[in-house]
């Protein structure tokens, strides 16, 4: 069965806390933390500071997805703030190896994540240093877009590079995830998926994560 990371991007800004909770009702592996810098992605949301506050008051795996440029500048804050795993997107720092290491210095889960138009093969370098790999299904900066139906083979192919390393790789999908594809995403491949809009447009927001999980069973 898929494990769920809700995204909190479509959650309700007004009242985190209680949103949290009903992700933990419903099951959530792990919760989701879209940051955006307004540079490598047009939106801007949150940082340390919000991370922190959240970090209070669940003990789910804060995993963060940083779609900022230069995401080496600060790892020392996301450790600070209490997230488990850290996540910086191929395209925006420029050595790789070096930032995945510090990562992994201070003791958080590293992974690596690629927009939909970065070949699977920019990988091959960096997967026997990560815990993690996040194939963008939606180009990066907002929630609710559609999925991009091309990504499923490209999730296949990291899932036979992941395999054929021979390292304890998460394969997690983000972007657009929901009901009619998620089996797909599942077969193809992935261990965990990120679903934002999915869950947050539903009236009951523990059913729908349930929901997602038995599609997978
Ligand atoms: C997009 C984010 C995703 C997004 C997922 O840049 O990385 O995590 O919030 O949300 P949905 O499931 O709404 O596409
Ligand atoms: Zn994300």
């Amino acid at each position: 069965m898929i494990k769920i990371a809700p995204s909190i991007l479509s959650a309700n800004f007004s009242n985190l806390g209680k949103d949290i909770k009903l992700l933990e009702k419903g099951g959530a592996d792990w919760i989701h933390l879209d940051v955006m810098d307004g540079n490598f992605v047009p939106n801007i949301t949150f940082g340390p500071i919000v991370i922190k506050s959240l970090r209070k008051i669940t003990r789910l795996p804060l995993d963060a997805h940083l779609m900022i440029q230069k995401p080496e500048r600060y790892i020392e804050d996301f450790k600070n703030s209490g997230v488990d795993n850290l996540t910086v997107h191929l395209e925006a720092t420029t050595h790789l190896h070096r930032t995945v290491s510090q990562i992994k210095k201070l003791g958080m889960k590293a992974g690596v994540s690629i927009n939909p138009s970065t070949p699977a093969i920019s990988l091959r370098e960096i997967l026997p240093f990560v815990d993690l790999v996040l194939v963008m299904t939606v180009n990066p900066g907002f929630g609710g877009q559609t999925f991009i139906p091309t990504m499923i083979r490209k999730i296949q192919e990291i899932a036979l590079m992941i395999e054929s390393s021979g390292n304890k790789i998460e394969l997690q999908v983000d972007g657009g995830v929901d009901e009619t594809n998620i089996k797909k995403i599942y077969e193809a491949g992935a261990t965990i998926s990120v679903t934002g809009y999915s869950i947050f447009s539903k009236k009951n927001i523990p059913n729908a994560i349930k929901k997602l999980k038995s599609l997978t069973k």
